[in-house]
């Protein structure tokens, strides 16, 4: 599991409804390249009869065949041969680049041209997203004339069926969604401490032992104290099942990246064969999320032990990669073990980090004896990087950008845009996720290629990646919401020149395409519908309000008196002014229909809402959304947390003085803050309340010296005798280095700060 990672900015991307853009009416995700819409267009109906042009298109028209049949109930006849009138036909074409296909439909006939059977794969994939969305048995197509290839080679989805497990008939729905959104790579995220999911028949115990744990971690990791479930959780997959997968996504051009992780994450190899740790165990599969201590130890029989593993993977995976982990190995016991301090002496090998790059450079020059390629997460940069490894870059892009200058391979996978296990709505009604927030339109913004890169630089980034890690994702209907459509606007990222990208027509193609989508009986999110607020100053008289939304058709329509929105509440179109505390609710409709979720939000009116404040030491920068005036902008910041709303201080804490404009008889001041220990978030080591008639001469009214924060709450007040005036400075603490312990030990704390009340 990861921490939600710092040291990436959080932002809400949001645009007015009205925006002036060229819509392009066809559900066509991702965006070809070049697209002509004709007039009319061509009918399949049970007498089109399929050709392929060249005997090695069969195997991809055979593919539309099923599909056709599947989803409509027709049966089309498929043959090889010169096409005929009234026909759907394909053919590959060698003097076209191996991914790039053309699609061309008129009232005669479609007619799809590929590179390769990817390109005829991808030509077919486009034609399925202009069928009807619908069950009929007469199929009209749109007329068009696409010409298309990929941006990226690399156009990846990686599952974790560690923290949860999904049958083989789940994963192959997955792939069919990679398919549909034109992904070419399936990362199979196959072991972790809390279960091992390959069989490997030299070693039994990793199926009958570590596949399993006695029991799971109820709610959030943050939770205390911690409740656990004592169901015996667990599975894997036989090595039929891991070739009958790879042969499924094979014939939907997809290649299988299987990911064995090493040193760290460890935890259930251990549990079966504790003589691969440092320290003597017994260990027991993972029941909890986070990162254990109990890793790998770099001893002979480990080596032999993951040599034996590697083998039998590399013959069951034909890909070219092997993906070795590599991230959150703690160093704990190789720091404790004696025979790891003598192995560094003996290799010259200054620290820990060495360590692990000997172990991940060891595993790559056995991987090359077996004619693959390595690729681990960015940590393997650390301590020297193996030969020709290749980098997956999820701590933002610095790891990416250091692997390409050293003219290393790079996936662009950072957690601010690739991670779809964070929240993508801030609706209180959102199911349980990890943390963070990563709405659609922050996918859809993602560029892979950092801008520091030259163009010889760039040339090492393969691509990107969406990752779905499944600590709170525990059955495949949540799969599918996590990754829908938040896959669609990454597949776009990967495909779609940069230039062509477009997110008002990707979210009208989008609100389209979902027809498709619930065609297919796929639970797709609809959090792109959703309203967000922006609150600015109202001089002396509280605060304006605007709503937004990034979806750019439809109206907002709200109430104040909170009743639900319907299509006939008044349709928002000018900011608010509010004086006082206000609930505001709003939806998008389009017509009659409301599309996403309904918007709710309380804005509190105090002394303090609105006015001016002045902050001595200014939050980090990734964590300053608003500025100081997020502190008085009468919201609280959502829980759970998801960065916005929220100041972060970390290297200071917090010193905010507010001018309420006049002198105001106070007696309460309060702060709200965030406690999440996972997040390295602690509540502040204490806060004091100054207050002055001048801004120059403050007097303390009050000071706590510790703060405890309930689960749920999150508030810090201080109350004293009234006060006749003006300034008031809040002054809070952060809580210092992280104990050992908790996650991110001996790193500075972090507080949150999101609203100080004056009353
Ligand atoms: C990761 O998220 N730990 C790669």
């Amino acid at each position: 599991m990861k921490k939600i990672f710092f040291t990436i900015a959080l932002s809400l991307v949001v645009t007015t409804l009205v925006m002036a853009q060229k819509q392009i009416n066809l559900p066509l995700i991702p965006l070809p390249q070049k697209l002509e819409i004709g007039q009319g267009g061509f009918e399949i109906n049970e007498s089109t009869v399929l050709y392929s042009e060249s005997e090695d298109a069969i195997n991809d028209l055979n593919f539309l065949q099923a599909y056709i049949t599947d989803h409509y109930g027709i049966t089309l006849k498929s043959t090889i041969g010169a096409k005929q009138k009234k026909s759907v036909s394909v053919k590959r074409n060698a003097t076209m680049k191996p991914d790039a296909y053309t699609l061309r439909i008129d009232s005669m006939s479609v007619r799809i041209e590929g590179g390769s059977g990817a390109g005829v794969f991808y030509g077919i994939q486009t034609l399925i997203q202009l069928l009807p969305a619908g069950k009929t048995t007469k199929l009209h197509v749109a007329s068009v004339n696409i010409e298309d290839e990929p941006r990226f080679s690399w156009r990846g989805m990686h599952l974790d069926v560690s923290r949860h497990f999904f049958t083989v008939k789940e994963v192959k729905k997955y792939l069919d969604y990679l398919a549909m959104y034109k992904l070419n790579t399936f990362h199979w995220h196959l072991t972790d401490d809390q279960g091992w999911r390959i069989e490997i028949k030299k070693y039994p115990k990793l199926t009958s032992i570590s596949a399993y744990r006695k029991g799971t971690l109820i709610g959030h990791y943050s939770e205390t104290p911690e409740r656990y479930d004592t169901i015996q959780y667990g599975g894997f997959y036989t090595q039929d099942e891991i070739r009958d997968v790879v042969a499924y996504a094979s014939a939907r051009h997809i290649t299988v990246v299987p990911e064995i992780e090493m040193p760290g994450h460890a935890l259930a190899a251990l549990a079966a064969y504790p003589m691969l740790a440092c320290t003597s165990g017994p260990f027991e599969v993972g029941r909890s999320w986070g990162v254990f201590k109990d890793v790998f130890c770099p001893l002979d029989v480990t080596f032999n032990f993951l040599e034996d593993v590697l083998t039998e993977v590399t013959d069951l995976f034909p890909g070219k990669y092997i993906h070795i982990g590599g991230d959150e190995c703690p160093k704990d016991r190789w720091k404790e073990s004696p025979f790891c301090q003598e192995l560094m002496k003996r290799n010259g090998l200054k620290d820990e980090h060495e360590l692990q790059s000997y172990f991940v450079q060891r595993i790559g020059k056995f991987l090359q004896t077996k004619n693959k390629k390595m690729i681990g997460w960015d940590e393997i940069l650390e301590g020297g990087i193996a030969e020709d490894a290749t980098i997956m870059s999820w701590r933002g892009y610095s790891g990416g950008v250091q692997a390409a200058k050293l003219k290393h391979d790079v996936v662009m996978t950072p957690t601010a845009y690739c991670y779809f296990d964070y929240y993508q709505s801030t609706s209180p009604s959102e199911p349980l996720a990890i943390g963070g927030y990563l709405p659609l339109s922050m996918v859809y913004k993602f560029e892979p290629v950092a801008d520091v890169l030259s163009a010889d630089e760039a040339k090492y980034i393969l691509g990107t990646q969406g990752n779905l890690w499944t600590e709170y994702i525990g059955d495949f209907k949540k799969v599918e919401y996590m990754t829908m459509p938040r896959m669609a606007a990454l597949a776009e990222v990967a495909w779609t020149a940069k230039e062509r990208k477009d997110y008002s027509s990707f979210a009208s193609r989008l609100s389209s395409h979902t027809k498709l989508l619930s065609f297919l009986n796929i639970n797709y999110s609809k959090a792109f519908y959703d309203i967000s607020t922006r609150v600015t100053p109202n001089g002396d008289r509280g605060i304006n309000v605007e709503l937004l939304c990034a979806y750019p058709n439809g109206q907002i329509r709200y109430t104040t008196n909170m009743t639900e929105p319907n299509s006939s509440s008044p349709i928002y179109d000018k900011k608010f002014s509010y004086d006082q505390s206000m609930m505001l609710k709003a939806a998008l409709f389009e017509g009659p229909q409301m599309k996403g979720n309904v918007f709710s939000q309380r804005y509190l009116v105090n002394y303090a809402t609105g006015k001016e404040i002045v902050l001595q030491d200014q939050p980090d920068p990734e964590y300053n959304k608003g500025g100081g005036f997020t502190l008085v902008n009468g919201i609280l910041g959502n829980l759970p947390w998801n960065g916005n709303d929220w100041l972060g201080f970390q290297k200071t804490g917090l010193n905010a003085t507010i001018d309420l404009g006049m002198a105001r008889g106070i007696s309460q001041v309060t702060l709200d803050v965030l406690s999440d220990s996972v997040s390295w978030i602690y509540p502040p080591s204490s806060m004091e309340v100054l207050v002055s008639e001048n801004n120059i001469d403050f007097t303390s009214v009050g000071k706590l010296d510790s703060i405890s924060i309930r689960k749920a709450g999150r508030q810090a007040t201080i109350k004293f005798s009234k006060k006749e005036v003006r300034f008031v400075k809040v002054i809070a603490t952060t809580a210092g280095k992280i104990q050992a312990g908790a996650p991110g030990a001996g790193n500075d704390s972090w507080i949150m700060v999101d609203e100080i009340s004056v009353n």
